[in-house]
């Protein structure tokens, strides 16, 4: 058969520091017959430096050719100054859009040994199990124009440009209603109809895309009102559609509410091809690089191994081992180890490499029985 090519994009700052744990899996897999081959690039503030851009063109081309990306993540003090085209991030971006990484995942699923790491009560985040879809190749971070113009008269003017059409509305309405009918067939559309045009719109489409769907029940949000639900009573929700921006900032807080930003992965999947059915994809966890912490080797690297959880699923349809992934996880924390950010009385504190060490322990037991 051939080779399952991954091409890994560590980053910066704490990326690196996960990544190594993610190819510790990698070997294990392998063992089995997962018939993985990777291969390494620069992105980010990595990319900068080395190149001058914050990805290479070669590394674009690696990008586009690998069954699949992982991603760490990117960013950090050191290029606060560079200038905004070549800032680390314009890697991330460019990767998404030139793979037409339109549809990105991002559940946020609280491990019962964490409820008490969360900012709510335990009651309100036990069992939480919520996936946000996130637009993520249009809206305000791509729309035209985007300037700063000197206005001469000691005033400049900052624009942005929200800009929806409808394909990339429907498209991702119907991402969501799929993979709400695999769960509690529900979703929630969050946008601002109110004062945006571009909500008006999304609203329209996804409420027609959802006559598609009988079996979905579908309702409707204003952003600023679903992200008050999240924190009032998040296990009212079951699938959040939402734009690039609203996403984002959503994202964060559902990620919180599981306990740390260290715990939840990303996929960010692209429209199947016509003739082999294959999509891009590139899996990532939800945090950034953790200037803080990065060096220190503390670093929770849960995020970036369920990452590739993920991507088992749903690049390789290798589901059986990516369940087995996600349980070796619950395994490990069940056991009471915990990194500094999910740390807990009771629990043994562990770094970054001695958590990925525990979870390929209990991976290949797992695989082996
Ligand atoms: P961040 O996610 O890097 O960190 C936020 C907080 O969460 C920090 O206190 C950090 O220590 C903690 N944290 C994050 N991941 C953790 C982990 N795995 N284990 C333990 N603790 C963890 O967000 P930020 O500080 O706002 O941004 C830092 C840099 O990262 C910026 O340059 C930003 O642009 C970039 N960023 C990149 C991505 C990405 O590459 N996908 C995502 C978000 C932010
Ligand atoms: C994310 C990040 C990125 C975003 C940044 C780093 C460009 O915050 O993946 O959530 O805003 O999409
Ligand atoms: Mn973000």
């Amino acid at each position: 058969a051939a080779a399952r090519t991954l091409f890994l994009l560590p980053g910066d700052g704490i990326g690196p520091e996960a990544m190594r744990e993610v190819e510790k899996l990698i070997p294990i897999l392998n063992e089995r017959g997962g018939g993985f081959e990777t291969r390494s690039g620069l992105v980010g503030g990595a990319a900068v430096d080395a190149h001058g851009a914050a990805i290479s063109d070669e590394d674009m081309g690696h990008a586009l050719a690998a069954d699949a990306v992982l991603f760490g993540a990117v960013g950090g003090p050191k290029w606060d100054g560079v200038p905004y085209e070549v800032r680390p991030e314009a890697g991330l971006l460019r990767l998404r859009k030139e793979l037409q990484l339109f549809a990105n995942l991002r559940p946020a699923i609280c491990y019962p040994a964490l409820a008490d790491a969360s900012s709510l009560k335990r009651e309100l985040v036990d069992g939480l199990d919520i996936l946000i879809v996130r637009e993520l190749t249009g809206g305000v971070y791509f729309g035209e124009p985007k300037t700063i113009t000197d206005l001469g008269n000691g005033q400049k003017r900052a624009v942005d440009t929200q800009v929806y059409d409808t394909f990339e509305i429907e498209r991702i309405a119907r991402v969501a209603f799929e993979l709400a009918k695999t769960r509690k067939g529900r979703v929630t559309s969050m946008e601002k109809r109110n004062v945006m045009k571009s909500g008006v719109l999304w609203n329209e489409v996804v409420t027609r895309t959802g006559k598609d769907y009988p079996d979905v029940a579908l309702d409707h949000m204003l952003a600023d009102a679903g992200g008050m639900q999240l924190v009032r009573n998040p296990k009212q929700f079951d699938v959040i559609v939402t734009d690039n921006l609203f996403g984002d900032m959503l994202s964060d807080v559902a990620a919180m509410l599981t306990g740390s930003l260290g715990m939840l992965p990303s996929a960010s999947l692209g429209a199947p091809d016509e003739t082999t059915g294959k999509r891009r994809a590139m899996y990532e966890p939800v945090h950034g690089s953790a200037p803080d912490i990065a060096g220190k080797g503390v670093a929770n690297p849960i995020a970036m191994i369920a990452s590739l959880a993920m991507c088992l699923r749903y690049s390789f349809g290798m589901v059986t081992q990516a369940d087995a992934l996600e349980a070796a996880v619950a395994e490990v924390l069940d056991s009471g180890i915990r990194t500094p950010d999910i740390m807990a009385p009771g629990c043994r504190e562990v770094g970054t490499a001695e958590m990925g060490d525990a979870v390929a322990a209990a991976y290949r037991e797992r695989l082996a029985g």
